[in-house]
């Protein structure tokens, strides 16, 4: 069953966050259009997506370079050929920032 949790705040984290929670880790990232959140484990093999470079609304896995959309979690770039899941995001008018964990 679905939940919201908070994960952090806005202003805690520029562009990328990592965000644990019961042995599951979420990447939140931060673009101009809201925030957003992928399952942090590259699909390609495990390599920490929160730690990857943010351009144009895109995610590059740090491991070996895979592109994901952030927005969707799409793969763009090879070598990985399955999406990241995705999870609905929420921003509190107080900056809290809650995802909702399945
Ligand atoms: S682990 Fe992400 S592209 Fe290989």
């Amino acid at each position: 069953m679905a939940k919201w949790v908070r994960a952090c705040h806005i202003d805690d984290f520029r562009t990328g966050y990592l965000f644990r929670h019961k042995r599951r880790e979420y990447a939140i990232f931060k673009l101009e259009d809201g925030v957003y959140c992928l399952d942090n484990v590259c699909s390609h093999e495990y390599s920490p997506l929160a730690e990857g470079m943010v351009l144009d609304g895109d995610v590059f896995c740090p491991k070996h370079g895979s592109r994901f959309d952030v927005r969707t979690g799409a793969v763009k770039d090879y070598p990985a050929t399955r999406p990241v899941r995705t999870f609905e995001t929420r921003v509190e008018e107080n900056g809290d920032i809650y995802i909702q964990v399945r």
